[in-house]
């Protein structure tokens, strides 16, 4: 099931919560600050254990004071025109956090639009990548809920035209 919601992604009730980090995995602006600062000073701390994370990986912490039990960090790409594996770093983003999310027995999980904001990645291109690689992973776990959390109205009017 891949459902659409319009929303701050710390309100999320469900398992997990999908951070768009950056490589050093110690907090930053956007939705990465606004996780940080529900979860408390607790996520920093176990952030600081992980050694960083690659573009393209995914890590898992716990949730702290955050409604989720689990937040998994995962770098997108920098766009830097496209020519460069974005497209193919950003469904990694993707189908990373989805492999540990069901490996930690998850079943329902919130993503951000990874690589939309401060790294410029064009949002209907990578809405379509997640979106594809989402309903890929869904169609051999079923079981899996994924919700797309947008921020923006951009990003939300692509995915409801996208999504049908
Ligand atoms: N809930 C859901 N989505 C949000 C929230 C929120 N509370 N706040 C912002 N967004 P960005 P990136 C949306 O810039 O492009 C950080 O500083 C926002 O509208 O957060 O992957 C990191 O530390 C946008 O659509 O992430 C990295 O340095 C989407 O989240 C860098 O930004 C992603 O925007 C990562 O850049």
């Amino acid at each position: 099931m891949i459902e659409l919601r319009f929303g701050d992604i710390t309100n999320f009730k469900g398992e997990a919560i999908v951070n768009a980090a950056n490589s050093t995995l110690l907090g930053g602006g956007g939705v990465d600050g606004a996780i940080h600062r529900a979860a408390g000073k607790g996520l920093l701390e176990e952030c600081k254990t992980l050694g960083g994370c690659k573009t393209g990986v995914a890590k898992i912490t716990r949730g702290y004071n955050l409604k989720a039990q689990f937040v998994i960090h995962t770098v997108g790409p920098i766009w830097q025109g496209g020519n460069s594996g974005e497209a193919e770093l950003l469904a990694s983003c993707y189908k990373k956090s989805l492999e540990l999310a069901f490996s930690h027995r998850i079943k329902s999980i919130a993503f951000p639009n990874i690589s939309t904001g401060v790294y410029r990645f064009p949002k209907d291109e990578a809405a379509k990548v997640a979106i594809s690689t989402a309903q890929e992973f869904v169609e051999e776990h079923p079981e899996m809920e994924i919700y797309f959390y947008c921020f923006d109205l951009e990003n939300y009017n692509i995915y409801q035209k996208l999504m049908g």
